[in-house]
């Protein structure tokens, strides 16, 4: 990641936040704190039984395709899920997983929505987001990866994509960079030549938010087959629904 004269950084509390632009993405480093961050990734390992070869949606299903998504995947809602009408109810149930309990409390952060609030759109829309999933990937082995690909399905369930690094510190794994590009997708290759791109880091309690319309990839990763040594990332979409509906304007 390179801070160009036209990007800005500066501190908040103890994280430090930069902002890239073209394309248009918010960085914040040390998130939780060595403490919680550290508590985070040892549930997350503790999930390890709960990991799957990554699928993607392809005409109109969801399947692994290798050549375009290798890695693995863990959908911690599920785990922590209960039929409880009141979201609150929910909400207490959810803060079994440390991660959920953070990532609850992110999005529902009342700084995190007024520091967005002058950001473009959709992320200036983070204060009225009300839904949002999370999923744990696992990248590495002999060179995992997710070709360039962008979050946004069909509507606005899916506005902002957040993700989340935790790992073992110090890093063993190698690779998996975080790569945006402001080009143009058509049949999974960037057609507009002379796009820019930002390659980022998955540096330990780094958040990355960016519009869920944003091309990006992950870079080849490799690790040792143990479990604990991968690169680990949580990816969080969130989005707006009208009345409980999903609607579709951004
Ligand atoms: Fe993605």
């Amino acid at each position: 990641m390179q801070v160009g004269s036209h990007d800005l950084q500066w501190r908040y509390n103890k994280q430090k936040i930069t902002i890239l632009n073209n394309p248009y993405c918010i960085i914040i480093d040390n998130l939780f704190g060595a403490e919680r961050s550290n508590k985070i990734f040892e549930h997350i390992i503790s999930l390890k039984d709960h990991f799957q070869p990554a699928e993607i949606m392809y005409e109109g299903s969801l399947k692994v395709n290798e050549t375009y998504r290798k890695n693995l995947t863990c959908y911690v809602d599920s785990l922590y899920k209960n039929n409880e009408p009141e979201w609150s109810r929910r909400r207490e149930y959810r803060r079994r997983s440390p991660l959920l309990e953070a990532v609850d409390g992110l999005m529902e952060s009342i700084d995190m929505g007024t520091i967005l609030n002058s950001a473009p759109i959709p992320m200036c829309k983070f204060k009225d987001v009300n839904v949002w999933e999370s999923q744990i990937s696992r990248y590495g082995y002999e060179g995992e990866h997710y070709e360039w690909h962008y979050d946004r399905i069909s509507n606005d369930d899916r506005l902002i994509t957040l993700v989340y690094y935790v790992n073992m510190e110090p890093r063993k794994f190698h690779g998996g960079q975080l790569l945006l590009s402001d080009g143009f997708l058509l049949d999974r290759q960037i057609i507009t030549p002379d796009s820019k791109e930002h390659t980022i880091e998955p540096e330990n309690d780094r958040l990355v938010i960016f519009n869920s319309r944003t091309i990006h990839k992950v870079a080849a990763t490799t690790s040792s087959s143990k479990f604990e040594e991968g690169r680990f990332s949580v990816n969080i979409w969130c989005g707006i629904r009208q009345n409980g509906a999903t609607v579709s304007n951004y």
